[in-house]
């Protein structure tokens, strides 16, 4: 590999002004640089976990696509993934000269606020939404929304409020659309493809120039924290108090952040967020589409990357059930050796994965199921959006051309200490016709497959009848012997 340059500082735009930091803690989130170094204190800390949208702020990244704005969680955002961004908090919304920003106005008029802490946030939110879409459907202002908890005002005032900014100004006329140009230009200047390394010793955070120069570093530095959209990592910082450094940032590096189509196969690199995966994989795999409204809500999409769901092992991460029950496979890379393995194998224990020191996940290969396939996954939560797993299930079905099973893959998260396929379960329909008395007979078998746990998102009894009476349902889905009830946002519309 051709020598890399190295620099000593992470430079962004704040607002409006140039920023160059030399010194940088490896765990230094964006929000307490905000209010604690620069006194802007209108990014609220709520929760610190990603979790209730005060702190949401604007980041600005330059893509194939040109300068896209993404809300993100300021509290779990570190200061050290920031290279050649723009940030925008709620200091730096104008409207015309002694005027309100249209966000603002509008949430005044509409009383979208009752003791403002969230507020800020909100308008955050809503600006992001109002530049990409400036008269956005209900379903897209509650999908902006999702990420941000108000518990005062009650959100139907929001609503209206969100309707009627365009009432107040045209987004095109926004300074961040008119400044557009020029920013791009100062972000372009701040790529010049170096290394970024800060401090010394364990206390080190790297921004590899790429995915090569991130092979090359990790080999050297195996246990070092990989950090990529930090929305699990971020967690590890504010509630656990755990020290990451020597940090290795890895949220938009060059190389790892595609997505293509090749053969019937889509390979996702493994620093492709959920927002930038979405519009592929809803296109080529349907079902995948409500899932991924589902995961988080809009800033956690807009950081968390799937190869980040993955790496981290969890027993209820949304992305690996389906994924197994696709016959997904994923590529590890250390140093410049690959392997490829079946996604399924790389779960090995609670908290055990097929990873070795220095190694590190580089994509992940998804077949598209063939015409004809049958393919669903449904995710239990206690509250429809922005929560997280009890149980989830994936099926994948091929009939045969006289109605009986001739292959079965369905996979479970929340049900065992890794993300698992139903083997048994499996067993039980291979070969049977499909029929509501093979799927009975089939739902006797979920306890040869799992024990699950009793934990704060469910029971052991109700996650082992949920995940049975999943399969009753994908039954109904693909049989049509029943009308499946299906829970949405917009029962009226
Ligand atoms: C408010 C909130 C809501 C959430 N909701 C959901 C949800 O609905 N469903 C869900 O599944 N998850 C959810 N999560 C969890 C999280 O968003 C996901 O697990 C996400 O995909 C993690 O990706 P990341 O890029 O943020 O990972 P990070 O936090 O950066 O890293 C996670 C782990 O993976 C490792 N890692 C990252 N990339 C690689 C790589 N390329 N190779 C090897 N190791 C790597 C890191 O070292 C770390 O151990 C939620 C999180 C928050 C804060
Ligand atoms: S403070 Fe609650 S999401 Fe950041
Ligand atoms: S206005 Fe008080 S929390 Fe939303």
């Amino acid at each position: 590999m051709a020598k890399v340059r190295i620099r000593n500082e992470i430079r962004f735009i704040l607002n409006g002004r140039d920023v160059a930091l030399s010194s940088v803690a490896p765990d230094a989130t964006l929000l307490d640089w905000l209010r604690l170094d620069r006194s802007q204190r209108g990014t609220k800390e709520g929760c610190a976990e990603g979790d209730c949208g005060a702190c949401t702020v604007l980041v600005g990244k330059l893509s194939a696509g040109g300068l896209v704005y993404e809300s993100v969680n300021a509290c779990i955002r570190f200061l050290g993934s920031l290279d050649g961004t723009h940030v925008v908090t709620v200091e730096h919304l104008r409207g015309l000269p002694g005027q309100l920003h249209p966000v603002q106005q509008a949430m005044v008029d509409f009383h979208g606020s009752q003791c403002g802490f969230c507020t800020p946030g909100f308008v955050m939110s809503l600006y992001g939404l109002w530049m990409r879409s400036p008269d956005p459907s209900n379903e897209a202002i509650e999908k902006a929304l999702q990420g941000n908890l108000c518990r005062c005002t009650g959100y139907e005032a929001i609503m209206r409020a969100a309707r009627a900014i365009s009432s107040y100004g045209k987004a095109a006329k926004d300074p961040l659309a008119v400044e557009r140009k020029a920013i791009t230009a100062r972000l372009q200047a701040m790529h010049d493809g170096a290394r970024i390394e800060i401090g010394a010793g364990k206390e080190r955070l790297v921004v590899p120039a790429n995915v090569d120069d991130f092979a090359a570093v990790l080999d050297k530095e195996p246990g070092a924290t990989i950090v990529a959209g930090s929305t699990d990592v971020g967690l590890w910082v504010t509630k656990h108090m755990r020290d990451i450094s020597p940090a290795i940032f890895i949220g938009d590096l060059d190389g790892l952040c595609t997505i293509a189509e090749d053969k019937g196969v889509i390979t996702i690199g493994a620093g492709v967020t959920y927002t930038d995966a979405f519009s592929t994989l809803a296109k080529r795999i349907p079902a995948m589409g409500p899932l991924f409204d589902r995961i988080g809500g809009d800033q956690v999409r807009n950081m968390g990357t799937i190869g980040g769901n993955i790496a981290n092992g969890s027993p209820i991460g949304d992305t690996p059930p389906p994924l197994i029950a696709l016959g997904a496979r994923l590529t590890l890379r250390k140093g410049k050796k690959r392997r490829t393995i079946s996604l399924e194998t790389f779960f090995v224990a609670y908290g055990k994965q097929d990873r070795q020191p220095g190694e590190f996940v580089e994509a992940v290969h998804v077949p598209i199921p063939a015409k004809g396939t049958k393919f669903a996954v449904h995710k239990i939560t206690k509250r429809r959006d922005e929560d997280i797993t009890a149980a989830l299930g994936a099926f994948f079905l091929n009939l045969a051309k006289d109605g009986t099973v001739a292959d079965v893959r369905i996979a479970y998260g929340g049900m065992a200490a890794i993300p698992k396929r139903a083997s048994a379960v499996e067993k039980a329909l291979l070969g049977k016709p499909w029929t509501e008395q093979t799927i009975v007979t089939a739902m006797a078998k979920y306890a040869e497959d799992f024990t699950p746990l009793t934990d704060m998102r469910a029971s052991a009894e109700y996650r082992a009848l949920a995940a049975r009476n999943l399969l009753l349902r994908f039954f109904a889905e693909t049989s049509g012997t029943r009308e499946p009830i299906q829970v949405s946002r917009h029962e009226a519309a």
